[in-house]
């Protein structure tokens, strides 16, 4: 196995979600009446990058899907724009990060990047004059738990029309919020909020949720977003290393990052086997080689089993709506996705399920219709 991510396989998951989200939203965006389109990145780095044009890098890769997308939608005669704003603190990175995006800055194709040397925090009026009347993402990658404290960045989260995509650092949060050295424990009050040590112990979860529902708590109030999403992202060792947050207002974005996720994890789950191989070989001398399509399908079994699980809560969760419906369609996936690891076409299915089971009114199959599942103006609704 060669590959520039070999050994961080995590990166790869997270630069792969970063990937695809950034060309779906582009797409939408730009055949969607949007102008323009700007992207931030909070943290650039370079940081561990292997390829000589930092291809590897965040930075490198929005703006190759970027620039593939803009010249995509010139073809159906639209002229639109992307702003990229680039933030990186340490100076020899900062040096990387100019020289390797200086050449795609092209005004003249409507292609704008600009950087900026210091901390993200410090850019927070800039990139509110780079964002306006703008779709933005915003991408914030950092090493720690500091630097993006909510009460500072605020105005980037509130962005109306916008989004943000948060890489958690779980374990290392995780580890030091159990310290026992006030001046760590206060450092997290920036991102988990005044006295958060007891309404963490107040949530009767699992260390692990407590922890991600009081983050997502917090990052959705700094945003007032609609719907705030998280992903975990696995060690080889099982342990979960971090999450990505995803914050949105748009159903359709939701629809569109639990795509990526799917994809993602499947992804992850078949480069997790391959890691683990290695690791297994050099432990023992004896290595049990699988193939490609062996591999993937492992992957896809569990995965199927974990959605088969999923699908299954899903059901009891819209059981328990039924009493408060007629509802369309459009007002059942929404919530059922933000609550549940589920994608579109899998709300699809529950309802599906439950049609044939007796269990609510199969509405897509009346007057002669030959639809098997339910479109978003149908009727959810008892028998
Ligand atoms: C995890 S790396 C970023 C990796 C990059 N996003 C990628 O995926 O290829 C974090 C970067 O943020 C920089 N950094 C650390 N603190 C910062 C801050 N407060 N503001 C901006 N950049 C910071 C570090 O120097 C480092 O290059």
């Amino acid at each position: 196995m060669t590959s520039v991510y070999q050994g961080r396989e995590q990166t790869e998951a997270k630069h792969f979600i970063l990937r695809r989200y950034l060309q779906t939203l582009a797409f939408k965006t730009l055949h969607g009446g949007w102008g323009t389109l700007a992207y931030i990145d909070g943290f650039s780095g370079p940081w561990q990058s292997r390829t000589p044009d930092h291809s590897d890098s965040s930075f490198m890769i929005a703006i190759q899907v970027l620039k593939d997308a803009q010249e995509k939608v010139r073809e159906s005669g639209k002229r639109p724009r992307i702003k990229c704003f680039f933030v990186e603190e340490n100076p020899d990175s900062f040096t990387q990060l100019q020289a390797a995006v200086a050449a795609h800055h092209d005004p003249a194709s409507g292609f704008y990047i600009e950087t900026f040397n210091g901390k993200f925090e410090n850019a927070v009026t800039q990139i509110q004059r780079t964002i306006a009347n703008s779709f933005a993402l915003t991408f914030i990658d950092p090493t720690g738990w500091t630097g993006y404290e909510f009460a500072k960045v605020k105005p980037i989260f509130e962005h109306a029309q916008g989004e943000v995509l948060l890489n958690f650092m779980f374990d290392f949060v995780n580890r030091f919020t159990a310290s026992s050295d006030p001046v760590t424990l206060t450092s997290f009050d920036g991102i988990l909020g005044d006295k958060w040590k007891q309404r963490l112990d107040a949530f009767s979860l699992p260390r692990e949720e407590a922890l991600m529902a009081l983050f997502r708590e917090q990052f959705w109030k700094a945003g007032k977003f609609n719907y705030v999403l998280s992903t975990p992202i696995e060690k080889i060792s099982d342990r979960t290393h971090f999450h990505i947050v995803y914050g949105t207002r748009s159903p359709e974005g939701l629809a569109a990052y639990r795509d990526v996720e799917y994809a993602a994890l499947k992804d992850h789950g078949m480069r997790r086997a391959a890691a683990r191989q290695v690791i297994q070989e050099a432990k023992t001398g004896q290595f049990v080689l699988f193939g490609a399509e062996e591999m993937t399908s492992m992957a896809e079994l569990s995965m199927d089993a974990q959605i088969a699980n999923i699908k299954n809560q899903a059901k009891d969760w819209l059981r328990n709506q039924l009493p408060s419906c007629p509802k369309p369609f459009s007002e059942i996936w929404p919530p059922m996705l933000d609550q549940f690891m589920l994608r579109k076409t899998d709300a699809k299915q529950v309802c599906v399920e439950l049609g044939k089971a007796g269990e609510i009114r199969e509405t897509w199959r009346l007057n002669g219709s030959r639809r098997r599942t339910p479109d978003d103006a149908d009727k959810i609704e008892r028998p």
